[in-house]
């Protein structure tokens, strides 16, 4: 998989959360060797309404194309929503949904390619985007056939500003969309959740109580949950992983569901990263994980996409 050369103007930002030039200090390494739990409540998790869209924060629509697929992504000031310059998160307040970081371009290509390899077909399917902030992967899910597409992002600005009117960019492109495309949109499910990834199962439909503890064998005759969960750049945060893969564990559909994780091997400095998280994954002993993708372009920032399943 290509990434965008030096030359051309890049249609994402590149991950710079860890950065050492951000000049208010607010995003860094600082945070992450910070005790684990945050200093600030977390917000409630809630429901947003795709017609709570926001109509007060400026965006334009920009095109980006991956490997044939084109999808629009709007572009926000992190000022504008935030009232923060040039920060890529502040940790428990803003966890950088409104940038398009590489990962979920990755990601978006590596579905696509095992969509067209026969390896997978989202019709019919549900789906969740965890930690979605533009929503491509869910967007290109949605766009494939899946019946449901759920977005969660930490921030519920974050939805309203960017992913809503993403969405909407996209399935307005009727142009590129055969009908039968509009239809299965126009009949999806598709829903917007904010929150923590700690709290916000409780807020996801095809979650059920008994989903708890999907390794025990009350959890094993659910035909509930999602068949795909996608997540990109989402293992960054130490202090995250293993909420993470509680709520990966309890949302998705069992024995069947996948999980496809576009990140980068190791976020250089805080600790983070796919291996990190996967060892929770194999201690835990109850799915297993495949490398689909390594995405080596120069930089020392390793980027991987893997796919998790139960055992
Ligand atoms: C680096 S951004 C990646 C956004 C998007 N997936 C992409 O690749 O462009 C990390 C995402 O994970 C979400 N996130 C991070 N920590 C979270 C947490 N503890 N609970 C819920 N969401 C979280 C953020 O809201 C954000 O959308």
């Amino acid at each position: 998989m290509a990434t965008n050369s030096e030359s051309q103007k890049p249609s994402y930002e590149t991950f710079q959360l860890f950065s050492s030039n951000d000049e208010n200090n607010n995003s860094g390494f600082g945070f992450f060797d910070a005790p684990k739990t945050p200093s600030v409540p977390l917000p409630p998790c809630t429901e947003v309404l795709s017609s709570e869209v926001s109509s007060s924060v400026k965006h334009s629509m920009e095109s980006v194309n991956l490997d044939g697929i084109t999808l629009l992504k709007g572009r926000v000031k992190t000022q504008d929503v935030f009232g923060l310059s040039n920060s890529d998160l502040v940790p428990g307040k803003y966890e950088g949904g409104l940038k398009l970081w590489e990962g979920s371009l990755d990601l978006v290509k590596a579905l696509n390619s095992d969509i067209k390899h026969g390896v997978i077909s989202f019709v019919g399917k549900r789906v969740l985007e965890v930690g979605c902030g533009h929503g491509l992967p869910g967007i290109f899910a949605l766009q494939e056939g899946a019946v449901a597409v759920h977005f969660q992002d930490f921030n519920g600005e974050v939805l309203r500003c960017l992913t809503i009117p993403n969405l909407n960019a996209n399935l307005s492109k009727e142009s590129r969309l055969s009908s039968s495309e509009i239809a299965i949109c126009e009949k999806a499910d598709v829903r917007f959740y904010a929150g923590d990834w700690s709290e916000i199962d409780g807020l996801f439909p095809h979650v059920s109580n008994d989903m708890k503890d999907l390794g025990s064998s009350s959890g094993q005759n659910q035909v509930v949950g999602y068949d795909f969960i996608l997540m990109a750049e989402t293992v960054y945060s130490i202090n995250s992983l293993q909420s993470l893969y509680t709520l990966i564990k309890k949302c998705l559909s069992y024995p069947d569901g996948v999980v496809y994780m576009a990140a980068k091997k190791y976020y250089f400095g805080v600790g983070g990263g796919s291996r990190r998280f996967l060892s929770i994954v194999e201690k835990d002993g109850v799915m297993i994980s495949n490398l689909v993708a390594e995405i080596a372009d120069g930089s020392s920032n390793v980027r991987e996409i893997w796919k998790l399943s139960f055992k």
